[in-house]
């Protein structure tokens, strides 16, 4: 990216990105949305750093910067900037986090100049996958549209696949290839599913995973990182787990693992969790006369209890 300023334009630079192969784009942004943009950055970026796990996803993002930066050095010495392709694959179990990870890699990625708007579009086989011939190119198309300047995200993207041949998954498939090598400028392609699964689709279309730079694996979170996801999403709400709350998301984890469930929802389990034992404590609080800050903020052990029950 190379970052030049153009006087006659008074208040505005001219930002021109070389991304990946042969593509070249130009447009303008003022002083002020490019600080926009660097402090949407550092935002995006204590946003992943406050995600429980997800080391490959930070090293990721932090291996993306640098590259940038090398690249637009280099350019600046008059050498080839290097192609960057950003469409990727996501595998991991429901709940472990992918969709929250897309979002924010939209939005860092507009911060670093690489996508114009950095929407998330998340989307499903039903969704792209018409009724009748030419329907799911229509279909397909339309989202592609949508997407632009932004990432499509596709869950259970093996799905696609699943008809074979003469399935109308295929045709899905071919417009999402032609629309990656169209707009690989502007759009980040992100196929997203079980790891298996995936790695089958993977393996049944051979030109697809050469396609997919970037890998990422989304591993089931340990029990002690979930009961630190709970404290997080707590935090974020401005609630507290007391110590005997915190013990029994604990206990109901370990319970769950016992049961051979622990990957059945993963952080979105201890969401819904939390999510119901916030509205427990405001049933316990509503009758009282007088409530302090403390007991508006704490979640006690009982809340957690009462959110377990039917
Ligand atoms: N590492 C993490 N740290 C904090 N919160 C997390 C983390 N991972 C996931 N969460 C939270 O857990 C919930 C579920 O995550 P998310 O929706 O991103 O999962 P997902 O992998 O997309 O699931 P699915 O496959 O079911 O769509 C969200 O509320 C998210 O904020
Ligand atoms: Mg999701």
């Amino acid at each position: 990216m190379i970052i030049r300023r153009i006087p006659s334009l008074d208040n505005r630079i001219r930002v021109t990105q070389h991304l990946s192969t042969g593509g070249e784009k130009a447009y303008t942004k003022s002083h002020q949305a490019l600080k926009q943009d660097k402090d949407d950055l550092k935002d995006m970026l204590s946003e992943l750093n406050s995600l429980i796990g997800m080391y490959k996803v930070k090293k990721l993002v932090s291996e993306i910067r640098d590259y940038i930066t090398i690249q637009q050095q280099r350019k600046s010495m008059g050498l080839i900037a290097q192609p960057l392709v950003l469409h990727m694959i996501f595998k991991g179990n429901p709940g472990t986090g992918k969709t929250t990870v897309a979002r924010i890699l939209g939005k860092a990625f507009t911060s670093m100049g690489l996508l114009s708007k950095g929407h998330l579009i998340e989307v499903e086989r039903a969704d792209l996958v018409g009724e009748y011939i030419g329907h799911t190119a229509l279909k397909t198309r339309e989202l592609i549209r949508k997407s632009r300047g932004g990432i499509l995200f596709i869950d259970e993207a093996y799905s696609l696949a699943r008809g074979g041949e003469k399935d109308f998954g295929k045709e899905a498939i071919d417009a999402l290839v032609k629309a990656m090598e169209d707009y690989k400028d502007d759009l980040v392609l992100i196929l997203a599913g079980y790891r298996w699964e995936m790695e089958v689709f993977l393996s049944s279309n051979p030109g697809l995973r050469s396609r997919f730079p970037i890998h990422l694996e989304f591993p089931d979170y340990r029990i002690e990182e979930l009961v630190e996801i709970a404290q997080l999403m707590t935090k974020k709400r401005e609630y507290t787990l007391t110590p005997g709350a915190k013990d029994k998301v604990r206990e109901i984890l370990y319970d769950n693992a016992d049961r051979g469930e622990l990957s059945m929802g993963n952080a979105r389990y201890v969401r819904n969790l939390i999510e119901k034992a916030i509205r427990k404590q405001a049933v316990r609080l509503a009758r009282r006369t007088q409530v302090t800050r403390e007991l508006l903020m704490a979640l006690e052990r009982q809340d957690i209890m009462e959110a377990m029950e039917k």
